[in-house]
């Protein structure tokens, strides 16, 4: 019996996630936990439990209960809230992630966990075009806590033999739940603004680059991943995967362009702008494409198309 897990699932990403899962896997037992008290309207057909997974107690009881064979640890403070609330962001992406490795150590043989890194582990050293063994000196608390988060998962995998993956996310565009936080938050803002306005005001420089990936694409390289066997895994830090590089005047001119009216961007930059400057733009995936045969369905053109109408139906169901 397959039981699946996914802690901070009413993100961004577990949403999605959840849905994905429940489609391609359906003789599958899923369980869905999140710090909000009840599930988002996306997911009122799926178990969920309330958990604050900083509570160790509660989270180990969780644990031992529903006792997963995978687990999707998805709860974390993204760059933008991690840079306001450092000790947060290190006690919940840091500390309760090696607690979980711990539990899963002790009590749960072979279970195979996930857990989303992210570009922010770049700095500086990786130059614009981040390289898979890149130097890693972030200049955000968030990229701190991820690059923490991946040596952790690596440790744990060749001391005590957990099966840990991951992936090093780029920003990731969705038309389901918002995400919460992020530098690259803007990409997702933008196409809602587009359905009522003619023009976006980003709290980006328009000319900064960075790379992305449509959700759907993020889907299969998650399912890519934990279906892939071990033996072929070369990366157990966490493994690059680019979508596609696109600054915030690119989106707003693939908008004009599928609208076929003008759509203006505005820029007044905020202290997520040193986040961005820090960062790469675009992600070197080769290992990803060779270990587990990664690649990429959307360019921003196709993610255009896709979330104009996807936004927009969302919205009039509302
Ligand atoms: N989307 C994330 C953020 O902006 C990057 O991992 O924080």
């Amino acid at each position: 019996m397959e039981k699946i897990l996914i802690t901070g699932a009413a993100g961004q990403l577990g949403t999605d996630l959840a849905l994905y899962i429940q489609k391609r896997r359906p003789a599958a037992r899923i369980l869905l936990t999140d710090i909000r008290p009840e599930a988002p309207q996306d997911l009122a057909d799926f178990r969920y439990q309330p958990l604050d997974v900083n509570d160790w107690p509660a989270f180990e009881q969780v644990l031992a209960d529903f006792a997963p064979t995978e687990i999707y640890h998805l709860a974390a403070l993204l760059s933008g809230t991690a840079e306001k609330n450092p000790e947060l962001a290190w006690q919940l992406n840091v500390q309760t992630q090696k607690h979980l490795f711990d539990v899963c150590v002790q009590t749960l043989p072979g279970v195979k966990v996930f857990f989303p890194s992210s570009i922010a582990v770049f700095g500086p050293g990786a130059g614009k075009f981040a390289r898979q063994q890149a130097y890693l000196d972030p200049t955000s608390m968030y990229g701190v806590t991820k690059v923490a988060g991946e040596q952790l998962g690596n440790y744990y995998h060749f001391k005590h033999g957990l099966d840990v993956r991951s992936l090093r996310f780029p920003g990731l565009i969705s038309s389901k739940a918002m995400p919460g936080g992020g530098t690259t938050d803007y990409s997702v803002e933008i196409y809602h603004v587009a359905q009522q306005q003619d023009s976006y005001t980003c709290y980006l420089r328009d000319e900064t680059p960075m790379p992305f990936l449509y959700m759907p694409d993020a889907m299969q390289a998650i399912e890519k991943l934990m279906a892939a066997p071990a033996p072929a895994l070369t990366v157990r830090t966490s493994y690059n995967i680019h979508g596609f590089s696109a600054t915030p005047k690119d989106f707003a001119a693939s908008i004009a362009e599928a609208q076929g009216r003008p759509f203006e961007l505005l820029s007044h930059p905020d202290f997520r702008q040193a986040i961005a400057d820090s960062w790469p733009a675009e992600l070197e995936d080769d290992a990803a494409r060779k270990d587990w045969d990664w690649q990429p369905d959307f360019n921003l053109k196709a993610v255009t198309a896709d979330m104009l109408v996807a936004v927009g139906e969302a919205k009039q169901t509302v």
